[in-house]
């Protein structure tokens, strides 16, 4: 099937070298990812991958941050079965929805494989995302793309991340929301009975992410500081976990000030370090170990590593937990 860096609901995950992103542990560098089944970075995306940023995107996958051409928006008929209905994808090939392993998360099978959430607002797109239809009975559900070209969530998840600590139900509170677009995948994910506090300090982007919140009840925009979070105390309850990805050099304090104000004794954090916001001139590797220090001394203890290539370069994922309960 042409889809080495897919990984699919439910099997295990290997290295870094079947597909997405290398792991790496505590202490260890995070071995660099191996190339996946979409399309390389500086390339035009094969068909049906994901084509690269900048680059056109394949026929029938994701293209870069332009946008290829992907799924239709319309559903065909579908028929039934348990793990989710089948649906059309435009020229009316049918494409199967099946549940990724991790909750609120899903893989449209199709001719070619993608990730996809399912759409809190059916019939709406948020940034021009391809969107997927499926019947199940008189039951419709529409699902919304998820390019990893452009969200370091969904290039973690393809990656092989092995938790995200987000799931139906779950407070999240989001930092470096921009215009909303991982956000809304967020807001998918943890559904009408979750929260999605999104922090954005610029103003232009914060726009935007006032318009998503406007549809989606679940995402609190704050169009704030994040190394003030004092401003928006106010507006908070506490959370499970704190996903950053504010891509600025003091990032682990601005998470650690976070951590302490709102998230829940034994919650998670988890990360994204762009190694050059911090020091252009060292080895990424010792970036992100730096990175991993100065969050151990705030009491969050790394749990995962993962870099993300093949869709983002010179970026790691760390996931920890805030406060884990003392060795016995
Ligand atoms: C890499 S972008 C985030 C992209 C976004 N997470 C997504 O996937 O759609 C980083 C964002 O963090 C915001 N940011 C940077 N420093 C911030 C701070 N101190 N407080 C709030 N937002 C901040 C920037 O304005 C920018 O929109």
């Amino acid at each position: 099937m042409g889809r080495p860096g897919f990984s699919p609901a439910g099997r295990s995950f290997g290295g870094g070298g079947r597909g997405g992103g290398g792991r790496g542990g505590f202490g260890d560098r995070g071995g660099r990812g191996g190339r996946g089944g979409f399309g390389d970075r500086g390339g035009r995306g094969g068909r049906g991958g994901f084509g690269d940023r900048g680059g056109r995107g394949g026929r029938g996958g994701f293209g870069g941050r332009g946008g290829g051409r992907g799924f239709g928006d319309r559903g065909g008929r579908g028929g039934r079965g348990a793990r989710g209905g089948r649906g059309g994808m435009r020229g009316g090939r049918t494409v199967v929805v099946e549940p990724h392993r991790h909750q609120g998360v899903f893989i449209a099978r199709g001719k070619e494989d993608a990730l996809v959430t399912l759409n809190m607002v059916p019939g709406e797109a948020v940034y021009g995302e391809k969107r997927i239809s499926t019947e199940i009975g008189e039951t419709k559900t529409e699902y919304r793309t998820w390019n990893p070209f452009r969200s370091k969530l969904a290039a973690a998840i393809l990656g092989g991340v092995d938790q995200i600590h987000m799931k139906p139900g779950s407070k999240v509170l989001y930092l470096g929301a921009a215009s909303g677009t991982t956000v809304s995948h967020v807001s998918d994910i943890v559904g009408p009975e979750g929260l999605v506090y999104a922090v954005e300090f610029s103003h232009r982007s914060g726009r935007d992410l006032i318009n998503v919140a406007k549809k989606r009840t679940n995402i609190i925009p704050i169009i704030e500081d994040a190394r003030h979070p004092h401003k928006y105390r106010m507006l908070m309850g506490m959370v499970d976990v704190i996903f950053a990805d504010v891509a600025q050099p003091d990032q682990a304090r601005i998470v650690a000030i976070n951590a302490h104000n709102f998230l829940k004794d034994k919650g998670h954090i988890v990360i994204s370090i762009k190694a050059n916001c911090i020091d252009s001139t060292a080895e990424p590797e010792a970036v992100f170990a730096d990175e991993v220090n100065k969050l151990k001394a705030e009491k969050i203890k790394p749990t995962e590593q993962l870099t993300l290539e093949p869709y983002e370069r010179d970026h790691a994922v760390v996931v920890g937990m805030y406060r884990p309960p003392p060795k016995k």
